[in-house]
Order: structure tokens, then sequence, then C-alpha cells
């Protein structure tokens, strides 16, 4: 070739890369923000971050603001003293309230002068910092920050993240560290799912058997260490929302104190995971004596206006089995159209305006999941809808406040896209303007039957950080999801500095599963393994329980893996190109290079780990897998050639590539390759 094609070639390479980029509107962008703030324009200036940034603050009525100026500033620079670089000046209005939805605007400027923030509230100057962290660039082991004009603002009020610490227990210092994850990425409340069938994981003074005798492990939160949790949340403007789920999922409540229950049962700790639809008694006078002392002592303890009475998954099979329930139900009326078949449904919505007048009679907010939705629910009553869009909309349109958690759920191991194109209000809504005010925002969600303390933060990050810029960022600052992945390493990155243990503890587990052996091969294979999808993990053949560690292949592999979701990008690029003029290109061939590449490595990985995974009692069912993953490396090897020659794939080819995908997508273990999707594709099939 000569040296002039070369120069041709490279400056054509630049200029798609240029116009991608341009494109894609990060033409400057040196920095990955994420949430994306609402306006961003990038100069061409640089802030040097050699020497320590010189905090001007000059009144500062919330003491939130000087900590995490400091702690941002040790992250960023070491604890250097004294400070005798360029000024980082604050400047803000008053004290946010973030139970008020106060204002979270705020401006961040960065010149080659120095930084200034400007924010009405303290909540935006917290807002900036968060941001401010995600803009150092290193350079030649240089650290400066690009010169920038910030204007940002939320897009919702309510951000949220559900942490379920019942059905395993997370100590506070779990909290804690997701906390610290949560205002990096700027959402804003923490919805704490306290109680469950498993576990009553608060404590009470006045009902201590709640705590100590309703789960099996007997784990729970003292009143001074809610305390110590409400104190760090509030410190990073973020607020906390308890959940008291009933009147189903409270097999823990019912063994504590029996006169709850509806039946004549008799209740043991409940150590399985699958709905039990056992609820307490509706009916008794008695049960709302019990819940109006019980909150009493929890909405004293929890400051936040809003309150979670949870009112999910109930059957009201405890109801209708039970004749003194079906007899009340009759003499009050609650029967269906046919006028005879009584209708739990009627019971819980009475059981929740009972609830509700117990709450508004000490100013709380009743939240509810999306089941609790009736014609005769009092309004103010917010509805979070998990059970689809539909709820959401539903209930909007009934008049209700309302959060989106359906498409956030992080438990179901779904991908960052899925929730990242999951919008609460997206341009075909069917709410009416005044309607989508009553959309205060959604809530990633993480239910922990198979999250334990451990575990928790590699099922939460990074993914979260797409539903908190999906809430946090206008429609028409966020510009699809391959820009999203682009930036998302950076915050999982950063996640991991602010002390989440996302990447490290499924790596840790990787080394104990691979004992004295070479941890490489199990990495290879751990990387393009998943969790089988949504509820999939209850139903293969695997008993759990509440005392099931979780410390298999299945637990330390990806919600979402980061290597299958490149590899697929690789095979849609490649079969894109294929058949185009461009399927010669440089450009493609070098990527059908790595792809070679990639699969080799998949290909040559099983001779080195099969032997480990029968050996090992704790891996061998995963044996399969990585038989499988060579299988398909092999034949997408061969389909790399056929592709490179012209040559089409023969009929018989086909067939037995087919019955190789259709094995491979097999899980094992309660685990599956995520490579299977774009294997096909690239296969043709
Ligand atoms: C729920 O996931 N049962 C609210």
């Amino acid at each position: 070739m000569r040296k002039a094609d070369i120069l041709t070639k490279k400056g054509a390479w630049l200029l798609a890369a240029f116009m991608l980029a341009a494109q894609l509107g990060m033409a400057q962008a040196p920095a990955a923000l994420m949430p994306l703030p609402a306006d961003v324009h990038w100069g061409k200036g640089r802030l040097s971050l050699s020497k320590p940034l010189k905090l001007q603050l000059d009144a500062s009525p919330d003491p939130a603001v000087r900590p995490a100026v400091r702690r941002l500033l040790t992250r960023l620079q070491g604890p250097a003293e004294p400070a005798t670089g360029p000024v980082l000046q604050i400047r803000y209005g008053r004290v946010g309230q973030p139970e008020k939805f106060d204002e979270e605007r705020y401006s961040l400027r960065v010149t080659p002068m120095g930084v200034s923030i400007d924010a009405p509230t303290s909540l935006g100057v917290l807002r900036a910092l968060a941001t401010l962290e995600q803009l150092p660039v290193l350079e030649k082991k240089q650290r400066y920050l690009p010169e920038v004009d910030i204007q940002d603002q939320p897009r919702f009020a309510w951000r949220g993240l559900l942490i379920d610490a019942a059905r395993h227990f997370m100590p506070v210092a779990v909290i804690k560290r997701n906390l610290d994850g949560m205002a990096a990425v700027k959402l804003n409340v923490l919805h704490w799912h306290l109680t469950d069938d498993q576990g009553f994981r608060i404590e009470s003074k006045v009902f201590p058997r709640l705590h100590t005798v309703g789960s099996t492990d007997g784990l729970y939160y003292t009143q001074a260490e809610v305390q110590e949790v409400l104190a760090y949340a509030a410190a990073r403007g973020i607020r906390v929302v308890p959940e008291f789920d009933m009147p189903s999922h409270t097999t823990s409540w019912i063994v504590a104190y029996p006169r709850l229950k509806s039946n004549d049962s008799t209740y043991a700790p409940y150590t399985s995971w699958r709905t039990t639809n056992v609820a307490i008694d509706p009916t008794r006078e008695s049960t709302y004596t019990f819940l109006d002392s019980l909150f009493t002592e929890m909405t004293a303890l929890f400051p936040d206006p809003y309150f979670h009475a949870g009112g999910d998954e109930n059957d009201g099979r405890n109801w209708r089995r039970t004749p003194r329930i079906v007899a009340y139900m009759q003499a009050n009326n609650m029967v269906k159209a046919d006028g005879k078949t009584v209708d739990k449904h009627q019971l819980q919505t009475y059981f929740n305006r009972r609830v509700l007048a117990l709450l508004q009679k000490r100013g709380k907010t009743m939240i509810g999941w999306d089941e609790i939705l009736g014609p005769d629910l009092p309004k103010e009553t917010v509805i979070q809808s998990w059970r689809g869009k539909k709820g959401l909309n539903d209930a909007a349109k009934l008049g209700h406040p309302v959060l989106l958690s359906s498409g956030y759920y992080l438990d179901l191991n779904l991908s960052a896209a899925s929730s990242y194109t999951t919008d609460p209000l997206p341009p075909d809504t069917p709410l009416t303007p005044a309607e989508q005010k009553l959309v205060l925002g959604g809530e990633a969600a993480m239910w922990a039957e198979f999250a334990d303390s451990t575990v928790l933060d590699s099922r939460i990050w990074p993914r979260a950080a797409a539903v908190a810029e999906r809430l946090w960022s206008p429609q028409a600052a966020t510009q699809g999801v391959a820009e999203m992945y682009r930036r998302l390493p950076a915050v999982s990155a950063e996640l991991e500095t602010l002390g989440l243990r996302h990447r490290i503890v499924p790596d840790r587990l990787l080394k104990q599963l691979a004992g004295s052996a070479n941890v490489a091969p199990l990495r290879t294979l751990a990387e393009v393994l998943e969790p089988v999808k949504e509820y999939k993990r209850h139903f293969q053949g695997y008993t759990y329980t509440t005392a099931t560690l979780l410390n298999r292949l299945v637990d330390a592999a990806p919600a979402e893996s980061e290597t299958a979701r490149r590899f697929g990008v690789l095979v849609d690029s490649v079969v894109a190109a294929t058949g185009s003029a461009a399927g010669r290109s440089s450009a493609t061939a070098r990527q059908v290079a790595t792809l070679r590449t990639q699969l080799l490595r998949w290909q040559a990985n099983d001779v080195l780990l099969q032997p480990q995974l029968l050996l090992n009692p704790t891996l061998r069912e995963y044996a399969p897998l990585s038989t499988n993953l060579a299988a398909v490396a092999k034949l997408l090897l061969e389909r790399l050639t056929q592709l490179q020659t012209g040559q089409a794939a023969s009929a018989a080819w086909q067939a037995s590539a087919k019955k190789v995908l259709d094995v491979a997508q097999a899980p094992a273990g309660q685990a599956e390759l995520a490579i299977v999707r774009a294997a096909r594709k690239l296969a043709g099939l």
C-alpha cells in the first residue's frame, strides 16, 4: 500500500470518528458525566489540579455543605493543607429541604482561574459537587478540570433506590456505602424495605418480639443505627422513606404477635422466598390498635413525610378461607357484582383506608404498591407502580401522585439499556399535562432474595446509574443507549473509589471458587455469564432458603455482562457491514480480527477450565456452560471464515450451528451464556 493511501484512509477514519462524535454531541466532552446535566458547554481551557483547591464558602447555614466539600476535595486531591491552589467558590441561598422537593438546581463553572458553584439551596450545592467529582481528567499523569459551564436541574423530583433489607439483612455499612453511590448519581430517596415475611428488621421498643423472633437469623437495625443512617443520608441530601409492608408479606409480624393473623394456623419464621399471601386480619379492631402504637413509634423515628405501607401480593386466600372474615365481608357488602362472591380487594381497600387514617393523623402521606389502587382509595395516596406502566397511568388518571418502578427492577437482572429506555413520561404518554404533573418520578428496586450484603452492590451498580440518569436528565439531553454505555464504565470506576464493592466482590468470589487453581479461565467464563432473568431463579430446580449461601458461580456473574455486550456491538457492526462495499473495508477487517481473537480465547478456555469445573463440586454444575462457550466459539470462527471468503453457509452447517446454539441457550446453575443472541446474529440464524 502506498503511503498516500494510508494517509487517505487515516484521514477518512478521523473524519468518520469526528462526525460520529459530533452526531452524538460529544465532540468536546472530555469527561463522562452521569446523569447528563440539562445544559453543558465545554470550553477549551483547563484548570490544573496540581495544587489543592482553596474553598471559599462564606455563609453556610447548612452544616452538611462544608463536610461534603471536604470529602470531595479529599478524594480529589488528598487531605492537602494548606490549600494554595485556585479558588473553589460556593454560594447558595438557603438550606434545602429535600422532603419538600426543594430546588436542586445549580450552576457549576470551571475556568482556567477557578471553580464556582451557585445554587438557590444547599441541595443544589450537593448535586453540583457530585458533578464536579466526575469532571477530573487524567492526562500524562496530571489531573485537570476541563473548562465548562453547566446549568442543571432534575427532570423528576423523586429519584429513588429501594433496598430490601428484609430478605437478607443489610448492615449499616452496606446501606451507607450505597447512599454514597446514590449521592454520586444524584438519586435522592432511599426506599428502605424494612419488613417482609422473612424478617422484621427494625427494633421496636413497643413490640420487641417483632425484631427478635420474626426472623431465623435475628438480625435487625437498632433505632440508634436507624438514626445513624438517617443522618448519613441527610448529609447527602437523600431522604429515607421506610416501608412496612402489609397486610401481606407479614409472616414475621404474625410469628411475633399471633393475634394479628387471619386464621388459626400456627406460624414459624418463613425461610423460603416464594410469596406467602399470609396476611394480617383487617377485620379486628385489635389490629388497628396494634398498628396505631407501631406507627406512633415508627413515624416519630422517620422524619420524612412519606410512609410506605406496602400492599402488594395479597391474593386474599387467608381471608377467603376464614369463615369469620368471609362473614365480615358479607355483612359489610364487600362483594363482587354478582352480589354474592366476597371481594378481597374491597376488604383490602377498607384496610388501606384505616391505615391511611392512622398515618394522616401523624401528618404522613401514604405510599402503596399498585395493587392497592381502586376507585375508593383516597387520592392523596401515592401509588408505586411495579406490575407495569399501566398501573402508573391508571393511578395518575384517577388523580394519585405516582412513582414508576416497573422497568427499574434491578433484581430481574435485565440490562441497563432496558431501564434506560423505560421513561415515566415517554413522548407517547397517554397522560394529560395535568396528569403528568402527578408523576413524581421513579425508583430502582433491589429486592434481596438473591442478594446478600456481600453481593448486593454488584446487583445494584452500575445499572442503577442508568435509572438515575433517566430520572434526572431532560429527555432532550440524553442520546440513546450507546452513549449511555460509553459513559457507564467511568461511573462504575467512580463508584468503586467511593467504596462500593460491586467489582471487587465478584472477583474475590471467583478467586475463592478457583481455590489453588489459576482464576483466569474461570474469569473468562464468568465474564460472559449472567444470572437467569426475571424470576426464573426461583423455578429452576434448586431450592433456596434464607440460609442458602450466595457464593456460587452465578453469584459472581454480572447482572449484565459487559464482555457480552461489547461482543454484541461488534457483531452488530460486522453483520451490518457484510454485503456492503464497506464490508471489505479495513475497519471491518479490524473488527473481524478482534472478534476472531475473542472467539479463539473462548474456544481455548474450555480445555483449561473443564478439569477445574469437574473436580470442584461447587463448580461442576457449570461445566456445560464452558463446553457450550467453546462450541459456539468454534462455529462462529467457521462463520467468520465464510464471511471473509464470501462463502455461503451450507444447509448442513446451518442445521448443526442451530443445534449448537439451542443447546448453548440452556442455563446451568441458574446462569446462562450472555453471548447467544449475538452468536445467532453472526451465524445468520
Ligand atoms: C413487589 O415487587 N412485590 C412490590
